[in-house]
């Protein structure tokens, strides 16, 4: 019931705030810094007009697309989260399967709260993509590697821009933490959801299920020191060499990077500045990707993610020639608010904006979005 009233992903968000701790809440919503990345990814597709073609229309657009060479039911792909089980006790499971059950590909973090296998086994049939921090042993690497292969992974998604984590402002002032600090405050914050703890504390303790239990890496806090801090273009080749699967370079934010990716064996990447959780300032995605998408042609598929809200506004990254859009915030509001059904809900409200926004925009399919279907408003 509660899910039928949320008809947007802003219906989603808002009903979500009150399911969790509010320290949960603070660490999945905010930006680093003064969150003003963040800001501006909704500035950018807040200004984007979309201009109708209407003699093409046709009543129910397909949505089908391919993305790294394989058939997708729509152009959608869940981004990687952190600690995903913290926004539900059923966390990157319930998630997988209900991007399997969308025909969309799922992405699991290098610190997530599932392992690879376990995973694997919860979304069958699904299209997996592993999320990769290069760590400094690359044994530990390698092993990530090795797994995501054996279990049917499709891709490697190596991210790029997190050489040291952004600082999130409210996580510092929360002493937000894995365990929580037990301070006055969160234990009330505990107290006031107690179905959000009953979960956590009835499942698998919280840890980074993709390192083995008791390992140095599996412990929180120490994940800075642990990471490569000095990505090369050369560990793009040796992530493709060592995996045997195709490599999308994620946290690209300028021309030049993207072709060095895409030089160095990239086969995708993708425009992100992390949903404004990295570099504050940094520049917006939707803004330079026709400057990427002309620059690298056909030789890489490019994606976009940060601010993504809404149908209208996967629509208007793919007339700019994203061949893919990344959503984090959005699924994990709906696991907040229902579980898997909240994923399914956001995944449903996704789908059907973007089959309305492009029958109302007069294409058939989602090849025949282009560039003349949209414009930044306030750019000549
Ligand atoms: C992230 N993101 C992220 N990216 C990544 O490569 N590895 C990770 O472990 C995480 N962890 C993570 C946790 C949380 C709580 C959030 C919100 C985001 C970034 C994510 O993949 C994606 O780039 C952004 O979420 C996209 O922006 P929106 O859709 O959240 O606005």
């Amino acid at each position: 019931r509660r899910l039928a009233r949320a008809v947007s992903i802003d219906d989603v968000e808002a009903m979500a705030r009150r399911r969790v701790p509010g320290a949960v809440w603070d660490y999945v919503h905010s930006g680093s810094d003064a969150e003003i990345a963040m800001a501006r990814n909704r500035e950018a597709f807040e200004r984007v007009e979309l201009r109708p073609t209407v003699f093409g229309a046709v009543a129910t657009p397909d949505l089908t697309t391919t993305m790294l060479g394989r058939p997708a039911a729509s152009p959608f792909v869940l981004a990687p989260t952190g600690y995903t089980r913290l926004s539900h006790h059923t966390g990157e499971c319930a998630v997988a399967a209900a991007a399997a059950d969308a025909g969309v590909p799922y992405t699991l973090s290098t610190y997530a709260t599932t392992s690879i296998p376990d995973l694997a086994a919860a979304a069958p049939g699904g299209r997996n993509w592993y999320q990769l921090y290069l760590m400094r042993d690359r044994g530990v690497s390698l092993a990530h590697l090795e797994q995501a292969r054996v279990h049917g992974y499709e891709a490697v998604m190596l991210t790029v821009d997190t050489v040291v984590t952004g600082m999130k402002r409210k996580d510092r002032r929360n002493g937000f933490a894995i365990p929580p600090e037990l301070t006055p405050r969160t234990l009330a914050g505990l107290a006031r959801h107690p179905g959000w703890v009953g979960g956590i504390l009835t499942s698998e303790p919280l840890r980074f299920a993709t390192f083995p239990e008791g390992s140095e890496h599996a412990r929180w806090g120490v994940s800075n020191a642990l990471r490569e801090q000095a990505i090369r273009p050369e560990d793009i080749a040796w992530v493709k060499e060592r995996s045997g699967l195709p490599v999308v370079v994620k946290g690209v934010l300028t021309t030049q990077d993207a072709r060095v990716a895409v030089d160095a064996g990239a086969d995708a990447v993708v425009l992100s500045n992390h949903g404004g959780r990295q570099l504050d300032r940094a520049p917006v995605p939707i803004e330079l990707l026709p400057e990427v998408v002309d620059a690298l042609g056909d030789r890489a598929e490019v994606y976009v993610d940060s601010g993504v809200r809404s149908g209208g506004d996967a629509a208007a990254a793919l007339a700019m020639g994203a061949r893919g859009v990344l959503v984090g915030r959005p699924y994990l509001y709906g696991l907040m608010l229902g579980g898997r059904r909240g994923v399914d809900a956001v995944l449903e409200i996704l789908r059907s904006e973007l089959e309305r926004t492009m029958c109302l925009l007069g294409v058939p399919d989602v090849g025949s979005l282009g560039p003349q279907h949209v414009r930044l408003r306030g750019d000549s």
